[in-house]
């Protein structure tokens, strides 16, 4: 049976809606809708537009009345999280800050490869359990869409354990959970044999069981001196592209290389950036690779942003993630997060909530999602308030009341 709901009235609606997928947006290009209605059937929105236009068009609608101020934005997508591990770094989080570098602490044994154990040695269960919980509480905070990597695993069998711990969360979590393959993520520690060796075997014995269970369509790598080279992975990427998966990278967190390795191979992200050139960001500005910047890891290694602004004004599609992950980004608040690279790097309100929004859904190639208009996903996210430039200014602190997902109420703060 189908049912029609309309929620409103909104003091604004910002819908994300007419804006650019690439470039830099002034906040003038931001449509508001003052005194606004959202209607929608199921899972999938009807119109936008004026409440009491919308209430007199759609008698037999049923009515979710609001009383007070409330702002809606489209639900968050969070194109980046490693949320899927076992154990904590936290010793590795004081190692650093009393002056230890996060490949110091990787060459000594810890780093991706403490949580790789540690992941090892959970189970499936333990695994989608922390894995929902993780999901469930970035859904508070008005994360919609989530995507999850493996890449704690780095065996075979290690490696489907995540993916299919990922696959059963999918199903219980309130957000939706997109899942990527990073079994690309260090060469591990106990594997006999060479980069590339290790590479083969996950392409001719992981790849094909990956399209067989549908575990996941998207393929990831980690390009960095302490992780993969340009040339160890382009065999990687060729059989990847080849099989049809999407292609997403690590690029260029402390050296350069990952970027052009993604737009290479026409991937449709490339992460982090943070030690992108001029040269870089160039070659990121004229593809159709989607840059995403990840403030989580500058805040949690202590090191510079992504050079946001740059990336924008050069022409880049720039998304925001939060990267949340033991590591390097352990706090995993993807709206703190982005206000604050907005602070550093001078971005308007429209360019932070295009790169949690529309600009991020492009970065996990969905089409459905990430603006509110007719014939996307009724996903919402709701704030108190008569205005919607409280919400980076509060900096992450003005938390979202109501989190609509598909169409269902499944979040409210009140009750
Ligand atoms: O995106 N840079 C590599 N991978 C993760 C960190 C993973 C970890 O430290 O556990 C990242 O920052
Ligand atoms: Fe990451």
């Amino acid at each position: 049976m189908t049912k029609r709901t309309l929620i409103g009235p909104f003091k604004q609606i910002i819908p994300m809606t007419g804006l650019a997928l690439k470039g830099a947006i002034s906040d003038r290009e931001l449509e508001v809708i003052a005194e606004g209605g959202i209607l929608f059937e199921n899972n999938l929105i009807l119109a936008t537009g004026n409440f009491d236009d919308l209430k007199s068009e759609h008698p037999d609608a049923n009515i979710q009345l609001l009383k007070g101020n409330h702002v809606c934005l489209p639900g968050f997508v969070d194109a980046h999280t490693h949320i899927c591990f076992g154990g904590s770094r936290a010793k590795d989080y004081a190692m650093r800050n009393a002056g230890k570098s996060y490949l110091e602490i990787a060459n000594a044994g810890g780093g991706i490869w403490d949580t790789v154990t540690e992941t090892r040695k959970a189970s499936i269960e333990e695994l989608t359990k922390n894995t929902i919980k993780r999901a469930n509480r970035h859904l508070k905070n008005g994360t919609t869409t989530l995507e999850v990597k493996s890449g704690y695993g780095l065996t075979v069998d290690e490696e489907l354990k995540m993916l299919r711990a990922i696959k059963e969360a999918n199903e219980k979590a309130l957000p939706e959970l997109i899942s990527t393959c990073l079994a690309a993520h260090m060469l591990p520690k106990d594997f006999e044999g060479t980069e590339k060796e290790y590479l083969k075997m996950i392409c001719e014995e992981l790849f094909p069981i990956l399209k067989e269970e549908n575990l996941t369509h998207r393929i990831d790598a980690f390009i960095e001196e302490s992780a993969f080279s340009t040339d160890d992975i382009q065999a990687y990427f060729s059989i990847a592209h080849d099989m049809n998966f999407d292609i997403t990278v690590h690029a260029d967190q402390f050296s350069t290389s990952g970027s052009k390795v993604a737009v290479n191979h026409n991937a449709i992200s490339a992460d982090h950036l943070e030690a992108s050139t001029d040269t870089e960001i160039a070659l990121l500005a004229n593809s159709d690779t989607i840059a995403v910047a990840l403030p989580g890891a500058s805040i949690g290694l202590g090191c510079d942003f992504t050079p946001a602004r740059k990336l924008l004004d050069a022409g880049a599609a720039l998304a925001i993630a939060s990267d949340h992950n033991p590591g390097s980004a352990p706090m995993g608040d993807l709206l703190t997060q982005a206000s604050i690279l907005g602070t550093f790097e001078k971005l308007t309100n429209a360019e932070v909530l295009a790169g949690i929004t529309f600009r991020a859904a492009a970065a996990l190639k969905l089409e459905d999602r990430g603006k509110l208009e007719a014939g996307l996903l009724a996903d919402l996210a709701v704030f108190h308030s008569d205005n919607y430039q409280d919400i980076l200014y509060n900096q992450g602190n003005l938390k979202p009341c109501m989190i609509w997902k598909n169409g269902e109420l499944v979040f409210d703060r009140h009750k």
